[in-house]
């Protein structure tokens, strides 16, 4: 057999974060992608290769998973420049997406071309095999949706064809799993909490404890409750509620006072959580603060935020304390600290570094899958020593 090589992909509404190979390399792409009716016009060769692959993903995608097939779409950050760009809806199911699947089969074509683990069987047509860690928000778990997701994506070849990509134009990649891991996202985040890569547990104090996790991502908010090291599907609540739609008010209101266009809400997350000059923007080379703006948007939507803990906490009263994950809480950390010192004064936590709250659930998906491919050799070794000892 062939080498499976361990992809972790967290396909977040707002952005896919993944893990790859011996987690040597990751990827980060912006959930945004755009359909084109024909091939993009051939730019020059020279400048197109001055350029980054990841900035200029331009890709047809060949699947039986997928509801268009054949179909040619600018994903990530190239996709953001079309006018015809769709991200995700808030309320729409994850796994019922081909959104989700592009993004996902387009990240994974990126790794192949560019890790050098594949051979080629074929001129330009790489054989990429994964072993995929991915996951569902606790809502589709809930209503089985991970079964048909999973067999989705493990029944057939994959095909994505790279076309007006710098590097890679022209090259082919088909991508088959040889197994497919699907976790709710609420369990993941546990996960990483409480174990190492190896998955020994690192957290001894934590583990038997009955904690929260509250999951403030671009357009959506899950709260895990965790209790007997497990997560509890009656209670765990998922809410149509994220940041993005916020960050996008804020860019919208800057513009009309101050006549200033943001590039992306990316920038305005830096405004609001960079180190130096926080809420403060350039206008005609004068800084100007704009921290009446952010300051109202950001501690409305902390307000919707807490009013969420509380609720779940009130239904579980014997908790002892709430994690703050994802990219959500990095931006209405001081919000939410504020407003529960004033208010409830529950038992919250958050992760000095943000990144860590962004790559959370990817970290976590290869912790599980690196696990079930260990105990996966270890069983089949097993066998082995069982088949050759009877004999
Ligand atoms: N350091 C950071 N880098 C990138 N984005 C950040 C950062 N800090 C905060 N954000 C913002 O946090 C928001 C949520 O990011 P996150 O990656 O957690 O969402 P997601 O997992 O893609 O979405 P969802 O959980 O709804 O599926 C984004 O709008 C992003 O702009
Ligand atoms: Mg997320």
């Amino acid at each position: 057999m062939s080498n499976s090589r361990i992809a972790a992909v967290d396909v977040g509404n707002d952005a896919l974060k993944a893990n790859f190979g011996k987690m040597e390399s990751e990827l980060y792409i912006p959930n945004v992608i755009a359909r084109d009716i024909e091939d993009r016009p051939v730019i020059g060769i020279e400048e197109l290769d001055d350029k980054d692959p990841i900035d200029n993903l331009h890709i047809r995608v060949h699947s039986p998973a997928l509801k268009e097939n054949n179909a040619i779409y600018r994903v990530g950050n190239l996709a953001t420049k079309a006018t015809n760009s769709t991200e995700l809806d808030p309320g729409s199911s994850k796994s019922e997406e081909d959104q989700t699947l592009v993004m996902m089969f387009a990240s994974l074509a990126l790794d192949s071309v560019t890790n050098g683990e594949f051979k080629s069987v074929k001129n330009d047509v790489l054989e990429a095999n994964y072993t995929l860690g991915t996951g569902l928000p606790l809502r589709e778990v809930k209503e089985g949706k991970d079964v048909g997701y999973r067999s989705k994506l493990l029944g057939s070849v994959h095909q994505v064809e790279f076309l007006v990509t710098p590097k890679y134009q022209g090259k082919k990649v088909n991508i088959k799993f040889d197994e497919v891991k699907v976790y709710p996202e609420g369990f993941a985040a546990f996960v990483n909490l409480v174990m190492d890569n190896d998955l020994n547990i690192i957290n001894k104090d934590l583990i038997d404890k009955q904690i929260l996790i509250q999951d403030i991502g671009g357009l959506s908010t899950d709260i895990a409750v965790i209790r007997n090291r497990n997560v509890d599907d009656d209670k765990a609540q998922g809410f149509n509620l994220g940041v993005s739609e916020s960050l996008e008010a804020i860019r919208e209101e800057i513009y009309t006072k101050h006549g200033v266009e943001l590039d992306s809400r990316r920038e305005v997350v830096d405004i609001i959580t960079r180190k130096n000059n926080r809420h403060h923007i350039m206008v005609k080379g004068s800084r100007t603060s704009v921290h009446d703006i952010t300051d109202r948007i950001l501690l409305e939507l902390a307000k919707k935020e807490y009013r969420y803990l509380r609720n779940v906490w009130q239904r579980n009263s014997q908790t002892e304390i709430c994690y703050f994950v994802g990219g959500g809480s990095a931006v209405l950390k001081d919000y939410l600290k504020s407003l529960n010192n004033s208010l409830d004064g529950f038992n919250i936590e958050f992760f000095e570094d943000e990144n860590e709250s962004i790559w959370m659930m990817a970290n976590a998906y290869y912790k599980l899958v690196s696990d079930f491919i260990r105990k996966n050799k270890k069983e089949k070794k097993d066998e082995k020593q069982e088949v050759s000892s009877s004999k």
